[in-house]
């Protein structure tokens, strides 16, 4: 970016071709990726983190634009204050230029706020948010009720949105198609798997080659528990653990009966193979179904009892399922313990892919939010630069 004290805008490239990306990229450039890149005709972005838009690198003239070096926050509404809301809110204290939260949408006002919390940020009125106007919500309530009302009224007018609330995704297949197929009005990244980047590794994978199966340990809380019990402890106790950790779900039938894998499924199935793999389409089994002689029988094995969620093409269609599984110790998803989530994403050209991580608990989730944030925001400022662009060529 060049810039030009004499007026409020930078320049940059708005695109650069191959040759100049090497002439000029210096050391943020990698030599040998350009060349790569242009041996196969591939397309790329140059940006700063939290930047606006960025430089298109590729087969492409090299052209400027002008931007604004330092566009305002993008204005944000947030919808709860618990695990996962507390911790964006806390977050997005330590991005000002980025985000500027206008208000906080909570279902209970009597309810005691965390002393950094400003109470006037703080409403039970969706329709006193709506009208700030905000360009993002962010839905951290979960369930089905207050949830949804925020998430359509949110879209209706026109703001973009993140959501980190499985359930209500995948119960309304409009919600559930636009998240897995839509680019950045509607970001869910942090619905699955916490902070493994298990739906964005799905569609950057099935965007060059087809997805045959997904397989994966998709529920922090049941692992986290089934490795308690494996150690010996009570199934409520390790539960209650769960729960101190902030792990589990508000409501953790929902964790243990397998539905919120169910949710997760759903979503990375759509994604996946393209077509809308509903709930009800997905077989379910739970950690009920665990048995002394099935905890036997892994340990005999040398292999470990998890609930999986795993997803398959067949020539008859898509075949979806939750329950549990013996895993063995040379299979991918042996070893991922307490709160971890593991995915393994297998291509028609035998390829394996593997993403693992914190798949539960405020922070994990809390990253992947702030990363759909961010995403919305550059998503945002592109189209208030293109915007401004089209103003400048009418005038
Ligand atoms: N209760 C969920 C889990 C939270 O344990 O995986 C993250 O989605």
């Amino acid at each position: 970016v060049r810039e030009d004290s004499s007026l409020d805008f930078s320049t940059r490239y708005a695109t650069a071709s191959y040759s100049e990306c090497l002439r000029v990229g210096g050391p943020l450039i990698q030599p040998k990726a350009v060349e790569f890149a242009e041996r196969h005709g591939l397309k790329f972005t140059i940006a700063r983190c939290c930047s606006q838009g960025g430089t298109l690198a590729g087969p492409v003239e090299s052209r400027f634009e002008s931007v604004d070096p330092a566009p305002a926050p993008i204005s944000v509404v947030l919808g709860g204050l618990g695990t996962v809301g507390l911790g964006v809110f806390r977050w997005f204290k330590s991005l000002p230029d980025e985000f500027r939260i206008v208000g906080v949408l909570v279902k209970d006002l009597s309810k005691d706020r965390p002393e950094d919390v400003p109470l006037h940020l703080v409403t039970d009125s969706l329709d006193v948010l709506l009208e700030a106007r905000p360009d993002l919500v962010i839905e951290t309530i979960g369930g089905t009720g207050t949830a949804a009302d925020l998430v359509h009224r949110a879209r209706s007018a026109g703001c973009r949105v993140v959501s980190a609330n499985k359930q209500l995704l995948a119960i309304e297949p409009e919600l559930l198609k636009e998240a897995s197929f839509g680019r950045d009005r509607l970001v869910a990244s942090a619905s699955v798997g916490g902070s493994v980047p298990a739906l964005e590794t799905v569609g950057g994978l099935v965007a060059r080659e087809e997805i045959v199966t997904i397989k994966g340990i998709l529920n922090g809380t049941c692992n986290f528990i089934l490795d308690r019990v494996n150690a010996g402890v009570s199934f409520e106790a390790a539960l209650s653990q769960a729960q101190e950790l902030g792990l589990a779900e508000a409501d953790p039938h929902l964790d243990i009966s397998g539905l919120d894998c169910v949710y997760k499924l759903s979503l990375l199935a759509t994604r996946a193979f393209g077509e809308l793999v509903t709930v009800d389409r997905i077989t379910c089994e739970g950690l009920d179904q665990i048995t002394a002689e099935r905890l036997q029988k892994a340990k005999d094995n040398d292999g470990e009892l998890k609930l999986v969620a795993s997803a398959w093409k067949t020539p008859n269609g898509i075949v979806a399922r939750v329950g549990l599984e013996i895993i063995l110790p040379h299979q991918l998803l042996f070893g991922c313990t307490k709160e971890a989530n593991r995915l393994v994403i297998e291509t028609e050209g035998h390829r394996q892919v593997v993403v693992n991580g914190k798949g539960a608990g405020r922070w994990p989730t809390t990253v992947s939010v702030v990363s759909d944030a961010l995403l919305c925001r550059r998503a945002e400022l592109s189209v208030g630069n293109i915007r401004e662009s089209e103003r400048a060529k009418a005038s």
